[in-house]
């Protein structure tokens, strides 16, 4: 099915926007802290053009869900894969962009619910299409904060800005160090000699729904009590002298702290070629999600466990949690046999990346 069979005109404009893979910095975007993730091969394109003959309608197609609906601006979102567009194009609507009718055909190969940001890809795709489109004058930054403002206000998932950032800003075979509090960015080449392998355990996860929303009121909380604006500024000594932080908010801070430092220390390693610390790190990280911030399950337990056991110098859940994807640091020489270990001991997981280097 091309756009153009389907909607009998052409597409005007045509973009893509990528999934993206967390290497370091888990739940520390939204408490204003410190992230480094790089960007997947897999992509969302979003192809677009005016209808005029329509009145303010947008007709949109997926080929993933191989489902073609009509919905107009004004109704409310209900819960499906169009929310997503509404939500992006909403925003340009606040921000006094007038919308026309519109027709969008979306097709992905990032899988959904795996942890790998296919949800911020879309937005970020449909709203740099919108840039092409209708030449506005917005910048790369500017379409991430709308798509991060439209998924959090629109669908009501109250994220960070990690995953916009990255799938608007990054660029393959680097990681992109991102300080989310100012929005300052550097990419960071990643060694070719090891594989950052992506596993998705099998277990897809709706982060709506799911804890992501109480463990970012446990931060607010956290910090409110530290008198702190943010978990940015905490320090572990302000937490042991302060009485008053019952202890699982204590432990919800311990994470995000030691986790803003394991991104510091991952970036020096990783511009020094220190990969053996990295993966020590990758490990920490993972331990320190698993049982300070209660957000790995089972599965993605078993499939780290794997991925060590396996020749992997370290891994870690990556993402929102509660359930969806791990990624490992694999060494080249390590690679060939790797998947094949790791597949036998954990049936249900999927790669997600070629374990080719
Ligand atoms: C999801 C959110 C991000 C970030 C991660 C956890 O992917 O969209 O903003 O909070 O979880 O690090």
């Amino acid at each position: 099915m091309t756009f153009e069979n389907l909607f009998g005109i052409s597409a005007q404009v045509s973009v893509q926007a990528p999934g993206r893979v967390n290497l370091m910095g888990e739940h520390t975007d939204y408490n204003n802290g410190l992230v480094l993730p790089t960007i997947l091969s897999q992509k969302t394109t979003v192809q677009l053009a005016i209808d005029p003959s329509a009145d303010g309608e947008i007709d949109a197609f997926s080929e993933n869900y191989q489902e073609r609906i009509q919905r107009h601006l004004s109704i409310p979102l209900v819960g499906h894969w169009t929310d997503y567009i509404l939500a992006c194009l909403q925003q340009l609507n606040q921000r006094q962009i007038p919308i026309p009718s519109l027709k969008i055909f979306v097709r992905s190969t990032i899988p959904i619910g795996a942890g790998v940001s296919s949800s911020a890809a879309l937005e970020v795709a449909v709203l740099k299409a919108m840039r092409d489109l209708l030449k506005l004058e917005l910048s790369d930054v500017e379409i991430a904060l709308m798509a991060q403002q439209a998924e959090s206000e629109g669908v009501g998932m109250p994220c960070g800005v990690m995953d916009q950032m990255v799938s608007s800003l990054g660029q393959s075979n680097h990681a992109f160090f991102l300080d989310t509090q100012d929005l300052s960015f550097e990419h960071i080449r990643l060694p070719k000699n090891y594989h950052f392998a992506v596993v998705h355990s099998g277990k897809t996860h709706t982060l709506v729904d799911s804890g992501y929303k109480k463990r970012r009121q446990e931060c607010e909380a956290a910090a409110a009590l530290l008198n702190l604006s943010s978990l940015r500024d905490a320090c572990l000594l302000e937490i042991e002298q302060t009485a008053t932080l019952p202890d699982t908010l204590r432990q919800r801070v311990l994470h995000v702290v030691s986790e803003n430092q394991r991104v510091l220390d991952s970036v020096a390693a990783l511009k020094d070629n220190r990969m053996a610390e990295f993966g020590q790190l990758m490990n920490a990280s993972h331990l320190s999600q698993k049982e300070q911030f209660e957000v790995t399950i089972k599965a993605t337990d078993a499939l780290w466990q794997a991925a060590i056991q396996s020749g992997a110098i370290g891994a870690r859940q990556t993402g929102g949690g509660f359930g969806g994807a791990i990624v490992a640091l694999v060494p080249g020489n390590v690679v060939p046999g790797w998947w094949n270990y790791v597949s036998n001991m954990c049936p249900e997981a999927r790669a997600l990346n070629s374990p080719q280097i």
